[in-house]
């Protein structure tokens, strides 16, 4: 099965500046990535992420893209940029999600609409639009961010439980796809439950939460795993 050194690939992560999408961003860096697009809304907050960490990790190989995922040219512009700059995505993290708190009395179509098309509709636009240079290359990993949301109810977020069931669902398709072609393309579902984002690598989280740490080195461990060795879903929680 085709290899490529991590120094040769490029990563995509939506959501990349902030929580666990930046820890994300940070390990693939160490791990040597080439390069690694991070890609969101907010544009000074993306900027600024790349400005700060291109500094701590040298060689000008993070690059920012401002976009909402939930316009389709926008979505297209993004993938234009990252096709035409590097070649592939090598690395897709579909991260970019969020939850609109309304329970099943309380729903409004416009919570529903939010939830459903950046968590969903937006990861399936871009697996779709990076599959075929993936299939093409023969090589690629798609990293969903689905959530322990996606595998239990909870009252309080009916939409972002079935988003995140929704997209283990388009991964489960996705990976059948590619086994009826045989494709060198692993697609990765991470479940996690409650991430602490804020407080500092060296102190503990709080409690109930993991460390959003243990997200990154659970990424860096999955992506250097053998190609022809699948690991699918990735439940973890705290104790
Ligand atoms: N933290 C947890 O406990 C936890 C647990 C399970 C799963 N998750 C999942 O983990 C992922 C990351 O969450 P997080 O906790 O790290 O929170 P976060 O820091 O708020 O990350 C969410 C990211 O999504 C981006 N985003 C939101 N709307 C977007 C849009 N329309 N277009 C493009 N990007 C958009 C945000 O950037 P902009 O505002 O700049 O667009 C932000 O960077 C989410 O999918 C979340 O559901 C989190």
């Amino acid at each position: 099965m085709k290899e490529k050194s991590f120094a040769d690939q490029t990563a995509l992560i939506t959501g990349g500046a902030t929580g666990i999408g930046r820890s994300f961003t940070e390990t693939l860096l160490e791990k040597g990535f080439g390069n690694v697009v991070i890609a969101s809304r907010r544009k000074e907050v993306i900027d600024e992420a790349t400005n700060e960490l291109n500094q701590k990790y040298g060689g000008e190989r993070v690059h920012s893209f401002a976009f909402d995922l939930r316009e389709k040219e926008q979505t297209e512009n993004l993938v234009e940029f990252c096709l035409d700059k590097f070649g592939a995505v090598d690395v897709l993290i579909n991260n970019s999600g969020l939850a609109v708190p309304e329970t099943v009395l309380e729903l409004t179509d416009d919570g529903w609409d939010k939830v459903l098309d950046i968590n969903l509709r937006g990861a399936m636009w871009l697996t779709k639009m990076l599959l075929p240079k993936m299939f093409e290359q023969d090589f690629g990993d798609i990293v969903n961010v689905s959530s322990q949301a996606g595998k239990n109810g909870y009252a309080d977020v009916p939409s972002y439980c079935v988003s995140k069931y929704g997209l283990l669902g388009f991964a489960e398709s996705v990976r059948d796809d590619v086994r009826k072609r045989n494709a060198n393309v692993r697609v990765f579902n991470f479940c996690p439950g409650l991430v602490d984002v804020e407080t500092p690598l060296d102190k503990k989280p709080r409690d109930g939460f993991i460390h959003v740490k243990n997200m990154a080195k659970t990424l860096a461990f999955s992506l250097s795993l053998d190609r022809n060795v699948i690991l699918e879903d990735i439940n973890i929680y705290s104790r």
